[in-house]
């Protein structure tokens, strides 16, 4: 799986999906890196394209390598008469509609949901699960809207938490599990829009390198639904905690019960099954992005030095 930006963190959620929901090994890759290490290509490999724009430079480039080299080209685009459509064997648009702010939003939310869906299709398919699991995994998905809008619900929660964040230098992102991936796009969005350093990472990684930034001047993020992992997050933020780190804990209700005690700032989240969870994450990480230029004043839709579309390399 290979792209770039926010298109890049899709793909890394959805190696989750694929590898635990289907048993296929998924390698993932930024483009511009992807293209140039020459990987070796076996036969029967599929290589799948993700892109909002469906133009950009460095991701049609190594979609023309893997194609070169025998490769199923399948690629997850918004906009269905781009290049990448057109010279791919198979095309999964997104419709998320024209999307206009230069930081990607609803275009990840949707590629998520067709990759989500395209994994279990795939899992189904090969009889990895069965007809009830099969059913189980659609009856989450079908639980995206209301759980989306459920999310969105939390928005003064966040614009309260926004204008502190307004005030930071440097903030961290931590999450396990596919909550790494929106550990890092929460940091990146916030990067894009308010200009704030912000890094995304996992939450076991903490101890060999991050937890040196930790004072109490660097808020941390923690992203930390109620799942199998949710007890080892919670110990990696008594960690920070335990260094006057600033912690914002993004849980469900239940989440937020047992482990909210010391926390700096928590924002409710609902309670979602495993599969749809990124996707639900993915509302509070784009909100606080969102807020946290508003307070600073700074353009949330056209920041400085981005281009929507990357065209060159
Ligand atoms: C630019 C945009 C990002 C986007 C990335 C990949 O950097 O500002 O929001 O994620 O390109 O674009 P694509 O159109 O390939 O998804």
């Amino acid at each position: 799986m290979v792209a770039c930006g926010t298109a890049f963190l899709a793909c890394h959620v959805a190696k989750y999906w694929f590898e635990k929901i289907v048993r296929i090994p998924v390698e993932v890759d930024v483009a511009s890196e992807f293209r140039y290490r020459e990987p070796p290509v076996t036969p029967g490999t599929t290589a799948i394209f993700v892109s909002q724009s469906g133009e950009t430079a460095d991701t049609l480039a190594a979609l023309r390598y893997m194609a070169l080299k025998g490769a199923t080209i399948l690629s997850v685009v918004n906009v269905a008469e781009s290049s990448i459509a057109r010279e791919s064997d198979l095309v999964l648009p997104s419709y998320a509609g024209i999307e206009i702010g230069v930081a990607s939003t609803k275009a990840f939310t949707a590629q998520l949901t067709v990759l989500a869906l395209l994994a279990v299709k795939i899992a189904h398919a090969k009889g990895v699960i069965n007809d009830i699991q099969y059913q189980g995994y659609i009856t989450d998905l079908n639980c995206i809207p209301r759980l989306i809008s459920q999310a969105l619900s939390i928005d003064v929660a966040v614009q309260k938490v926004a204008l502190k964040l307004a005030t930071a230098q440097d903030i961290i992102f931590l999450g396990r599990g596919s909550m790494y991936p929106l550990a890092m796009e929460g940091a990146l969005k916030l990067k894009e829009i308010s200009y704030i350093h912000a890094e995304g990472y996992p939450s076991g990684e903490l101890k060999h390198g991050p937890i040196a930034l930790i004072d109490k001047k660097v808020p941390v993020v923690v992203l930390a639904p109620m799942d199998a992992l949710f007890e080892k997050s919670v110990s990696n933020m008594q960690e920070v905690m335990a260094r006057a780190g600033k912690v914002l804990l993004l849980s469900c209700q239940q989440g937020l019960n047992a482990a909210s005690d010391g926390t700096w700032a928590t924002i409710s989240m609902p309670a979602a099954p495993e599969l749809i969870t990124p996707i639900i994450y993915a509302v509070p990480a784009q909100l606080l992005a969102y807020y946290t230029a508003v307070a600073k004043g700074t353009d949330a839709d056209q920041p400085r030095n981005l281009a929507k579309s990357v065209t060159v390399e």
